[in-house]
């Protein structure tokens, strides 16, 4: 391997200058070259941070730098398997940013390119990460929690859908089902111990759409967005998913509603009970026989880093150092199959039963 490890970015918009300026925080990275079919973003993220091969040909970036050793794919979501797999194929490690692909054979093809190249394929399930999964993974390590057979994951934004290619079923594959709510199946299932996913209920909605005449600006939106694109995907979903170890997670995540934003994630278990919020954590239990509620003081917390950067550098350990890889393609495809589930039983009405 050369001296540096040199990075490609498959993607120069909004999550690709996250991921550039976290590379540039890591030592032995260099991000080495860049890549978008929109040639004003190509030019805008290759300016700020000074890269100067830029190519909006995928293919002719893959043959031109055989020197490359991994990427970053950071395109819109229809887009995933086919930047991926010409990675992998190319003999490049890749980090896939969440969702890992449009749907559950988008990404078992990618985890199969993966295995037949010999590649790591990660996929950028980044709650994993925080602080707050740190800590809990720790108390839940230490059996504070006991058996888990319970989780609520909350992921609403009040006005929040973005734009752009997200607000386009043909490009995003959905609304905050597969935006947003991705983020927090992967992580209570993550922080449950990984759990087979085996039947799923849900409801989407699309009552408010998109909301343009509304005054309050929205983050995250793409450098193109307008008003003029289309808007295809739901804006409200609920979900009840069952797995082996007879746990359930109830899953509620919006891009518009007329309630508060809020990001509650609770684990119930029979020993105790967290709430994982980022203000606070609270452990519910009983102390000498008295309920008790234990606030997780995170303050100065030692291993407190950001996200990101955190990622990335396991990524980049995985590669030069041989580190297990904690976020592998085969949970990006579990939790495929778990999206998919939704988008099926709320076409149908019905429970969804998986394999
Ligand atoms: N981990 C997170 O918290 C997080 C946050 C935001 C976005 N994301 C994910 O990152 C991805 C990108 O989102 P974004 O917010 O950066 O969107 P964005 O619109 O800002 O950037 C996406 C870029 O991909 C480019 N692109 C599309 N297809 C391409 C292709 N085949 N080859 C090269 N470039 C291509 C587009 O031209 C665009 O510039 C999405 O999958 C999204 O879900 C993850």
């Amino acid at each position: 391997m050369s001296e540096k490890l040199k990075i490609a970015l498959i993607g120069a918009g909004n999550i690709a200058n996250t991921h550039i300026g976290a590379y540039k925080r890591i030592p032995g990275v260099e991000v080495y070259a860049i890549c978008d079919i929109d040639e004003k973003r190509l030019n805008i993220t290759a300016n700020q941070f000074g890269i100067e091969r830029r190519y909006t040909d995928l293919d002719k970036m893959l043959s031109e730098l055989p020197e490359l050793d991994a990427a970053s794919v950071c395109v819109w979501n229809c887009n995933h398997a086919e930047c991926t797999i010409k990675a992998l194929n190319a003999g490049l490690h890749v980090l896939c940013e969440k969702p890992m692909a449009y749907n559950t054979a988008e990404a078992i093809a990618m985890k199969e390119a993966a295995e037949k190249n010999g590649k790591l394929l990660m996929i950028g399930f980044v709650l994993r990460f925080s602080n707050e999964a740190k800590i809990a993974k720790d108390l839940i390590s230490k059996d504070l929690l006991g058996d888990i057979y319970y989780a609520k994951a909350q992921f609403i934004r009040r006005h929040g859908n973005p734009g752009g290619w997200f607000s386009d079923i043909e490009r995003s594959g959905g609304g905050p089902v597969i935006d947003i709510g991705v983020h927090v199946i992967d992580l209570t299932r993550y922080l449950m111990g990984l759990p087979k996913p085996v039947s799923v209920y849900a409801v989407t909605n699309k009552k408010l759409g998109r909301r343009d005449y509304l005054k309050n600006h929205v983050d995250w939106a793409p450098l193109n967005a307008s008003p003029s694109d289309p808007d295809t995907v739901e804006d409200f979903a609920t979900a009840l998913i069952r797995y082996d170890n007879g746990a359930v997670l109830s899953l509620e995540t919006t891009y518009d509603i007329n309630l508060p934003d809020n990001n509650t994630r609770l684990l119930c278990g029979t020993k105790g009970g967290l709430s994982i919020g980022e203000r606070e954590m609270i452990l519910y239990n009983d102390t000498d026989g008295f309920l008790s509620d234990v606030r997780i003081d995170k303050r100065n917390y030692k291993e407190a880093g950001d996200f990101f950067v955190a990622e990335l550098s396991h990524f980049v350990d995985c590669i030069t150092k041989g580190v297990k890889c904690q976020n592998p393609a085969e949970d990006g495809v579990e939790i495929m199959k778990i999206l998919d589930a939704i988008y099926e039983s709320a076409r149908t009405g019905h429970e969804v039963v998986l394999d």
